[in-house]
């Protein structure tokens, strides 16, 4: 009698990498436009594990002999940093040109194609900031490894607006329902445009609250009238403070503005202080990008509504979900 042994491993069973990443394997993420309910929820999913794994031992070798090269020709705090600390605790590593593209060849006058076609070279992602509208895509046209979008001038933020989406359902419980405020320079705030867009495909109310010269860009506002979302626009938190689930305030851009007593007018619009959150529900949240400017006074720091801080490191539970996603390990 021949005995016939169980394979220890089934070959044609295991996942391809294309499964494992929920489609998201060896694909640039350049605009929140590609992610529908299906992939939010992978990511999610995702993010869970990682702030799980993240607790209890700190870190893994998940991503263990991969690269991510970080290129960012503006500022930044959180979204470098965190790339970096996701990148380190899936157990991979970087190249981080993050101090100022001024100490890379850039400020010989390399281009960002050559930049690109440099990188790929070293690396297995790159995680892209520039001040241009639409260079992620430029990069990600040049590059054979996927590109991920840390932000492209007044563009898109779409990382952001994943661990946005994500605050707002840990904290809240749900996203359909609520009624979402967003505050300060709707026009060039790129955050704003990202988070919204992806709003659209939830049933929520938006509130949108900006001086007049910082109303939100016509294209995405008609992006939320074709959802069919109940919207309306106002210069004042006192016309939405009261019924606000979320508050969403966001820093004037300076950086994008062309004449700058303009921005001086604008700048000090709104404050969120302690006596204006006395009129917000019990039970809604505080939310900003950061960094904050003034927007938000210090004192409101204390109240537990202000969530964030809380929004921060869920940044590094969702880059630590997309970069796995994307390199094809999870
Ligand atoms: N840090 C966010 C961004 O880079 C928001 C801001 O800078 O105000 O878009
Ligand atoms: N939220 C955000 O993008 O912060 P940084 O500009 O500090 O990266």
């Amino acid at each position: 009698m021949t005995v016939k042994l169980k394979p220890l491993f089934n070959f044609d069973n295991l996942p391809t990498p294309e499964l494992i990443g929920n489609g998201l394997t060896g694909k640039d993420i350049l605009s929140v436009e590609q992610f529908d309910q299906d992939k939010l929820k992978y990511v999610f999913a995702r993010a869970h594990e990682m702030r799980e794994l993240v607790e209890r031992v700190g870190h893994c070798d998940l991503l263990a002999g991969k690269v991510a090269s970080c290129l960012f020709y503006e500022p930044s705090t959180r979204t470098s940093a965190s790339f970096i600390a996701a990148m380190e605790r899936l157990g991979g590593s970087v190249i981080p040109i993050t101090q100022g593209v001024q100490f890379s060849s850039v400020s010989k006058g390399e281009t960002l194609a050559d930049t690109i076609r440099t990188l790929e070279q070293y690396s297995d992602v790159i995680v892209l900031r520039h001040p241009e509208i639409g260079s992620a895509q430029v990069a990600a046209d040049y590059s054979r490894v996927p590109v991920i979008n840390a932000g492209d001038g007044a563009g898109e933020h779409p990382t952001q607006a994943l661990l946005d989406l994500f605050t707002i359902r840990e904290e809240l419980g749900r996203i359909d329902g609520l009624k979402i405020a967003m505050v300060g320079d709707l026009r060039y705030g790129r955050t704003v445009h990202s988070l919204t867009r992806l709003l659209t495909q939830y049933d929520v109310s938006l509130r949108f609250v900006s001086p007049e010269i910082l109303r939100l860009p016509l294209t995405i506002m008609n992006h939320v009238i074709d959802a069919g979302l109940d919207v309306r626009e106002t210069h004042d938190v006192a016309d939405v403070i009261k019924n606000a689930d979320v508050l969403y305030v966001t820093r004037v851009q300076k950086e994008r503005f062309t004449d700058l007593a303009q921005y001086e007018e604008v700048k000090d619009h709104y404050v969120i202080t302690p006596e204006i959150m006395t009129q917000a529900k019990e039970k809604m949240i505080v939310m900003h990008p950061l960094p904050r400017v003034g927007e938000i006074h210090y004192t409101v720091d204390h109240d537990p509504r202000a969530a964030y801080f809380r929004q921060v490191k869920n940044g590094m539970y969702i880059r630590m979900a997309l970069l796995a996603a994307v390199l094809g390990r999870a």
